[in-house]
Formats: C-alpha cells, structure tokens, sequence
C-alpha cells in the first residue's frame, strides 16, 4: 500500500484543536488517518517547554509535526529536535492563511518570500 492510499485521509493541523488529547480521541476513531499536531513555532521549542509541546503518545502514530517559523536556520534547529521525538513527518506551516499567523510572518505569506522558501532545505536536510 502507498502513502498516498495510507494516508488520503489527513486530519489538519489547527491551533488550540490539535493537542495530543486531541489527536488520542481522534486516534480511537481510526488507524488510517495522518494527523498532526497544531503549528509548534521553533521559537517556543528552542526556547520553550519541549517535552509540553513536542512528546505524545505512542498510539498517535502516524503523525506529523507542524512547524511555524520564519527564520530557516531557527526551524532546521526546532526539526532536528523535533524529529527526536519521532514524529513521521516533520510538516513546515506554509499554507496557513489566518491573520494572527501571518503577523508572526508564518504560514501562506512565507509563500511571497522565495529566497527564504528555497532555504527550507535547511530543514529538510536538519531531519
Ligand atoms: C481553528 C483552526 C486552526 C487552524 N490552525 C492551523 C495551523 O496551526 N496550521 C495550519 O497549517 N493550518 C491551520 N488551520 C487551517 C487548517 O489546517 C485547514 O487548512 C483549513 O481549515 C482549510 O481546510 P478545509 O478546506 O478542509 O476547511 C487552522 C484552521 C482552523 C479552523
């Protein structure tokens, strides 16, 4: 089985949604689905409460971490960290269109900003 048929059912990612009691609850309805985690800032995970933000359960699985950042040096030390905690996927948040994202320069602006998109591979290759 690929992926794709794997995972064609995703639960997005959605601030104060999300949390791992969430994704636990969601986790009973069904295997097959990827779900992930609300957006975590690399800000709150270099500086912040790790464990708080990043450890989930075991049964969550498959689940991918979402990233906001701006700073692509910033998000490829929060993915490296991030994906110690073994996450499938480490997700960076570029489609996110709500006013308070953006404001922290997150999410579907880092679309107007192709210097910085093209050094999202600094994430990839931080994982
Ligand atoms: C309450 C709420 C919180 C959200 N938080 C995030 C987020 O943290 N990251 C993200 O990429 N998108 C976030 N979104 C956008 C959703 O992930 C999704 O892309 C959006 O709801 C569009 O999906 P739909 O077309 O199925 O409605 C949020 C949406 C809602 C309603």
């Amino acid at each position: 089985m690929t992926d794709t048929e794997k995972f064609r059912f995703c639960v997005a990612p959605m601030l104060d949604w999300t949390d791992r009691h969430c994704r636990y609850f969601m986790r009973l309805m069904t295997k097959r689905a990827r779900l992930y985690t609300e957006m975590v800032t690399a800000p709150a995970i270099l500086f912040g409460n790790r464990d708080l933000l990043l450890k989930f359960d075991e049964t969550e699985h498959p689940v991918a971490c979402q990233l906001g950042g701006s700073d692509p040096e910033d998000l490829a030390k929060a993915a490296a960290i991030a994906s110690q905690y073994g996450y499938d996927e480490i997700n960076l948040n570029c489609g996110c269109p709500s006013e308070r994202v953006q404001k922290g320069s997150f999410g579907a602006c880092l679309m107007l900003e192709p210097k910085l998109r093209q050094r999202g591979n600094l994430v990839q290759r931080a994982v």
